[in-house]
């Protein structure tokens, strides 16, 4: 489940260009993809970490620490969903940089709106694993995830709210940069 190498390092650029101080790590599994968010963040930045479970978190904490950037990690134990419309009700809407959606795929689209309401206008959204091992293509394939994926890719395609860039490196990420 660990985020692909090259993807992790995508993100990490794209928020260094555009000055990112405030992220979304929305699936945490063992901190990977947090630790590389944080390490590209300036002294001041903050990344919000959502996982449902912090049993694999607690694997990658060590690491966080180790690495000098526990400070900036902040872990929310939830169904993410739930602490997506806190940071709305909580009147956080328009103030994060990037959002990194890599948790379960069904909620990709849940995930969708409400990151778009909290991102600022030229914020980022990268989705994971919109290709999903090349199951979105296959017409055979009708899993939840795929049905799922597929749909949400169709709706990104034509979405006016953002400008798409759709790669294929890692399993697909998707590039969705809010106008
Ligand atoms: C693919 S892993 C994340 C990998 C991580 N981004 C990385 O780069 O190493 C998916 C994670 O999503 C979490 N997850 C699944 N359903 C969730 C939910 N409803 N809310 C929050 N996290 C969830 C799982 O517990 C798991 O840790």
């Amino acid at each position: 489940m660990l985020g692909a190498p090259e993807v992790l390092q995508l993100n990490s650029n794209i928020m260094q260009a555009i000055g990112a101080k405030k992220v979304l790590d929305i699936g945490v599994f063992t901190g990977a993809s947090s630790l590389s968010a944080a390490l590209a963040l300036p002294p001041e930045g903050k990344v919000h970490a959502l996982d449902i479970s912090e049993e694999y978190a607690n694997i990658g904490k060590p690491f966080w620490e180790e690495s000098g950037v526990a400070d900036k990690i902040r872990l929310h134990i939830a169904p993410a969903a739930e602490t997506l419309q806190k940071f709305v009700d909580g009147g956080e809407a328009g103030t994060f940089d990037y959002a990194f959606i890599d948790a379960d795929k069904t909620s990709y689209d849940r995930y969708y709106e409400l990151c778009l309401t909290l991102l600022r206008p030229g914020g980022v959204i990268a989705f994971d694993n919109t290709l999903l091992d090349g199951a979105v293509v296959d017409p055979s394939k009708d899993t939840p995830n795929t049905v799922a994926i597929r749909k949400l890719n169709e709706k990104l395609k034509d979405d006016q709210r953002i400008n798409l860039s759709f790669l294929k490196i890692g399993d697909g990420l998707s590039l969705c940069f809010k106008k």
